[in-house]
């Protein structure tokens, strides 16, 4: 077991919670979150998987302020039940959890389309739910994805039957979400809370440090992933784009940030660009109105 890394402690007192914190890029938000001196909430659908992340973190940050909240974003029931555990202020959300594949057919519990209902949806309605626990000064973060930029977003027929690819799809869902959350920048903006979003880049499991019963990659093939490492980054990496636009100074509502390097697969933090329709009022709203809509669920502002 490697030693615990150095505590800092520039994030005491705040309180984050991270969707899908039990693996890949969730947990490294997670863990170096909890490291920062941060109070961590992990929405996670299994306990089991929660508990392997509350473990590893533990090792990393003895004593580290962890809590885990239950959550299915494929559920309205689960995300009502979600919201009414969690009884404490928050500072800050990285709406992270996400389907990255799925068949045509596939639907949530509540028969929405499942990358739509969980990756946009199922945000949509915790956030409108624990709406009242945030901060005054709180920060929402939208995990978006470069394939954003390759789909197109249709509010009236957002949970319909789709056509194309499975990654078109995908994009279509993260696309939703990133339109999301500049439309609830929009609408805070008579407020201190802000609403941004952050992508990973490329990041992959192969180039990722080591966690027990998290990432344990074998040695062949991380010796194999390494000739990657120019053009791609671990999963640890990915996760510093969505940590800067939770925590950092500089980053503001209505942002975009990602890594910074050759085609924004792999680097360091930068604001990088987001697509005209995400950034589109009229498309904002009408997505906020059908999302109300699919899940039942008024968002207050
Ligand atoms: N990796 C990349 O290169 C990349 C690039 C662009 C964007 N992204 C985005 O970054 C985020 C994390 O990606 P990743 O590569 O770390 O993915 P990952 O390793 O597959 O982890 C996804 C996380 O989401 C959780 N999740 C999925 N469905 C859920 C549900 N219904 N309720 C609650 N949690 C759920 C998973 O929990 P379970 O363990 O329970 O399944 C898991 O914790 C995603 O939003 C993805 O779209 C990733």
């Amino acid at each position: 077991m490697d030693a615990p890394l150095p505590q800092r402690h520039d994030l005491d007192g705040r309180t984050i919670l991270v969707t899908g914190a039990n693996a890949g890029i969730g947990y490294w938000c997670a863990e170096r979150l909890a490291v920062r001196g941060a109070r961590v909430l992990l929405g996670c659908r299994s306990p089991e998987r929660a508990q392997t992340a509350v473990d590893a973190i533990t090792a990393q940050a003895p004593g580290a302020a962890l809590r885990v909240i239950p959550v299915d974003l494929g559920s309205l029931d689960s995300i009502r039940g979600a919201a009414a555990d969690v009884d404490e202020r928050i500072d800050a959300v990285i709406c992270n959890a996400g389907v990255k594949s799925a068949e045509k057919k596939a639907r949530t519990h509540d028969g929405l389309d499942l990358m739509i209902g969980t990756n946009f949806l199922g945000h949509f309605a915790l956030l409108a739910q624990i709406a009242p626990l945030l901060a005054d000064d709180a920060r929402v973060v939208a995990v978006g994805s470069l394939a954003h930029r390759f789909a197109h977003i249709e509010p009236d027929g957002l949970s319909a039957s789709w056509r194309g690819s499975s990654l078109r799809q995908y994009g279509r869902s993260k696309a939703a979400l990133m339109a999301f959350a500049f439309e609830l920048d929009r609408r805070w903006s008579d407020t201190a809370r802000s609403a941004l979003c952050a992508h990973p880049g490329y990041a992959v499991d192969q180039l990722t440090a080591s966690r027990p019963g998290l990432v344990e990659v074998p040695r062949v093939v991380r010796g194999l992933a390494a000739l990657s490492r120019p053009f791609v980054q671990g999963k640890d990496d990915g996760a510093a784009p969505l940590i800067h636009a939770a925590t950092a100074p500089d980053a503001r509502g209505g942002d975009y940030w990602g890594p910074g390097g050759m085609l924004e697969f792999r680097g360091a933090p930068a604001r990088v660009r987001a697509s005209d329709e995400v950034r589109s009022p009229t498309t904002g709203a009408a997505l906020w109105a059908a999302a109300e809509h699919l899940t039942g669920v008024p968002f207050p502002t």
